[in-house]
């Protein structure tokens, strides 16, 4: 197949969206949607996103002053308040009223939780660094709540039933979930244990 070189961009296509709620100084809430997160830590568990520091972003320069924030999943059901989020700024407008959230302050950081959304990880900022347009802001997540409707018996969050909404950047849209493809781990597992036993049968190859 024929390879092409692209424009220089960071194809981040496709990542979970998420919703990020913050006290400004006068402990006003605010949010907005983001598309760069990811998980950076499993002990402590932490989470990492990154917020434009060239725009004036609210809820970056709140996050900062606050210590804290909270990172909110969205459903798919929620993709038009989730995408007013991205497009509107809260020095402009009351972003959460418009879209009919309400909130709750998070029980372990000084940062509102939106009660819509139905799995939400209070954080504290640990770590932040500047890189390129970007500050990534680590936080420690010092709290988990989560709708009973999402979790199976064991307390695991079932993405099936929570329907995240994943977002194409390569496109500008909004996809599901998708459909199961394998089983994680296991079928690299049982891949590399196939070869070993090639090679043990024939160990010139
Ligand atoms: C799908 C989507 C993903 C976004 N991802 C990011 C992101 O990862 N980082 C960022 O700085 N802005 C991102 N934005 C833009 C901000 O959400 C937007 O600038 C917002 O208006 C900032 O609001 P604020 O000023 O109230 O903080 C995204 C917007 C959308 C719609």
């Amino acid at each position: 197949m024929a390879k092409k070189e692209l424009r220089m961009h960071a194809v981040v296509a496709p990542t979970e969206t998420v919703i990020v709620s913050a006290y400004d100084a006068e402990g006003r809430a605010d949010a907005c949607t983001l598309a760069f997160y990811m998980v950076s830590s499993h002990v402590p568990p932490c989470v990492t996103i990154a917020i434009n520091a060239t725009q004036n972003r609210k809820t970056l320069k709140s996050m900062l002053e606050s210590g804290a924030f909270v990172l909110g999943l969205p459903s798919v059901d929620q993709v038009k308040e989730t995408d007013y989020l991205g497009v509107e700024s809260g020095y402009r407008a009351d972003k959460l009223k418009n879209v009919g959230f309400t909130v709750s302050p998070a029980k372990t950081v000084h940062a509102p939780l939106i009660n819509e959304l139905k799995l939400s990880l209070e954080c504290e900022i640990v770590h932040t660094v500047t890189v390129g347009s970007h500050t990534q802001v680590t936080g420690e997540v010092k709290r988990i709540l989560a709708d009973e409707e999402i979790l199976d018996e064991k307390g695991r969050v079932l993405l099936k039933k929570l329907q995240p909404i994943i977002y194409d950047e390569e496109e500008g849209i909004y996809l599901d979930l998708g459909k199961k493809v394998a089983d994680a781990f296991r079928t690299g597992a049982a891949f590399k244990k196939k070869l070993e036993e090639r090679k043990q049968e024939s160990p010139s190859d």
